[in-house]
């Protein structure tokens, strides 16, 4: 079907000299997939099946272990804690000190692993250089490792077993499936293999039947496999690194990359001309900005904004696990 002239006007703005425009598979706005909504209709869900549990005299509980002062740790935590209070879960705050051991901290998590009324345990990272924390994660029970990091957990998701998936790319799962976005056969290009994000979205995303391919600092010609992608998947921590000419027009673009920009030349690049950013950075001095450069964003078909696209699911899979490691540690 051929674009109005609206949608033609539109698309010369988006794809200046119209070379775009001729590779373009359709020549519409993208979609904002907005992960707040999204969240909220999950913690709505986690909020009846905890009431549905209540009643079954079950209250699952969380236990979020917050080491020491660094500002963003505790807000994360917070903002945990508060949602755990808005869905009916319990929460239980432990603040060891800056100075904690990592035989102080097996202790703790080997009290927390015998507690029956905590069902996740949440070890808010990262934590001070003394403490080994690989070792530390490995001592969660895999029963209550809601944030899905155990390497029991990490097996049983690669052997699509049921396991608690690690919360973020849980979260995409989510945003696609809930947005309508075909997963199955499509090629899905992952950029970023670390074990919390980048290999187990990409394992998720097998799981849906999507080729995936994975990519890395190592990968050569990035732009050209990234080009290839139906679905491309930013975790890397780089701020704006895809670029306009690494997407093809149409994909969906999931940013995960949560970087705070204080540059003004960088922001420039970005933001110049987005008047409400403008006015948060003139406020603030700083600003959000995903691993997807904003300007890629025109050419997508869908994508997850930053702010306000993936973040907003990392906590509502936290909840939605928290339940289900309630559930299945009782065997239901
Ligand atoms: N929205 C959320 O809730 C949420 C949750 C978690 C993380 N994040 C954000 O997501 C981003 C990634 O987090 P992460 O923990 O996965 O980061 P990470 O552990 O630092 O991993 C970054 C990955 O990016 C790859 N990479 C780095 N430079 C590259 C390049 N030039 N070309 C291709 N690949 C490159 C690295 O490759 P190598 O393996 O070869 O080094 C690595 O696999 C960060 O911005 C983080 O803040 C957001």
């Amino acid at each position: 079907m051929l674009p109005t002239p609206t949608e033609e006007a539109d698309c010369v703005r988006r794809f200046p000299g119209g070379t775009r425009y001729d590779e373009a598979l359709e020549c519409k706005m993208p979609t904002i997939l907005d992960g707040a909504a999204i969240a909220a209709a999950i913690k709505q869900e986690v909020a009846e099946e905890v009431r549905a549990l209540a009643g079954q005299g079950i209250r699952p509980g969380l236990a979020a272990v917050l080491v020491g002062n660094v500002a963003a740790s505790q807000m994360y935590v917070r903002s945990k804690v508060q949602t755990c209070a808005e869905l009916g879960i319990s929460s239980d705050l432990i603040t060891p000190p800056e100075t904690v051991t990592t035989e102080e901290m097996f202790d703790l998590v080997a009290a927390l692993n015998a507690r029956d009324d905590i069902d996740g345990i949440l070890i808010q990272l990262p934590l001070p250089k003394q403490v080994d924390t690989k070792a530390l994660l490995d001592a969660v029970s895999p029963s209550k490792d809601v944030d899905g990091f155990h390497p029991v957990n990490a097996g049983r998701l690669q052997a699509g077993r049921p396991a608690l998936a690690p919360c973020t790319p849980a979260g995409i799962i989510e945003i696609l499936k809930r947005s309508g976005i075909p997963i199955a056969g499509q090629h899905a290009v992952v950029v970023g293999r670390s074990d919390i994000v980048g290999k187990p979205v990409a394992m998720l995303l097998l799981h849906q039947n999507a080729t995936v391919t994975i990519c890395h600092s190592k990968t050569r010609n990035l732009g050209e496999v990234t080009r290839q992608a139906d679905i491309l998947v930013a975790a890397i921590g780089r701020a704006g690194f895809i670029t306009p000419e690494m997407v093809t027009p149409g994909a969906t673009l999931i940013d995960v990359g949560i970087n705070r920009i204080t540059d003004p030349t960088e922001f420039a690049r970005f933001f110049a001309g987005d008047a409400k950013r403008e006015a948060t950075f003139a406020k603030r001095g700083s600003t959000i900005v995903g691993d997807i450069d904003p300007k890629a964003y025109e050419l997508a078909g869908a994508y997850t904004p930053v702010p306000g696209g993936v973040g907003p699911l990392t906590i509502a899979m936290l909840m939605a696990n928290t339940v289900r490691a309630a559930k299945m540690r009782r065997g239901l």
